[in-house]
């Protein structure tokens, strides 16, 4: 939602999540939900970000990875956050 996240919001910027010093930019439970916000926030919240930067991480250092085709990014409504017509990227293993 723009209004939640800038005119920008359909693009893909990874650097969105990044401090200027490098570090992880902190978002609220409020405004990223994924996770649900509260007394009833997942409780494997912290575990799931954790895996998520370690399959990131093998995945940036072993391969490279090409956007094909930039589209609106049209949440397809479910349990977790997909897009509705796909992200297409090209993906070639690093030398
Ligand atoms: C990417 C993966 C996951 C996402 C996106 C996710 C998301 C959520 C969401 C939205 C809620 C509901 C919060 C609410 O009721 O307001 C929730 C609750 C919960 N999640 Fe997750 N979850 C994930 C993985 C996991 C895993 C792997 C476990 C356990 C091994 C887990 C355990 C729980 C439990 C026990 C609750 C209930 C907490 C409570 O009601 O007090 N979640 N999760």
């Amino acid at each position: 939602m723009k209004s939640i996240w800038g005119d920008d919001c359909n693009d893909f910027k990874p650097e969105r999540w990044i401090e200027k010093g490098g570090t992880i930019k902190h978002e609220p439970s409020y405004k990223f939900s994924v996770f649900g916000a509260g007394p009833r926030t997942c409780i494997r919240k912290q575990m799931d970000f954790t895996q998520m930067k370690i399959v990131a991480a093998t995945i940036i250092r072993n391969y490279h990875i090409e956007v094909i085709q930039q589209s609106d990014h049209v949440p397809e409504g479910s349990m977790v956050s997909h897009v509705k017509i796909g992200f297409k990227i090209k993906v070639c293993r690093r030398p």
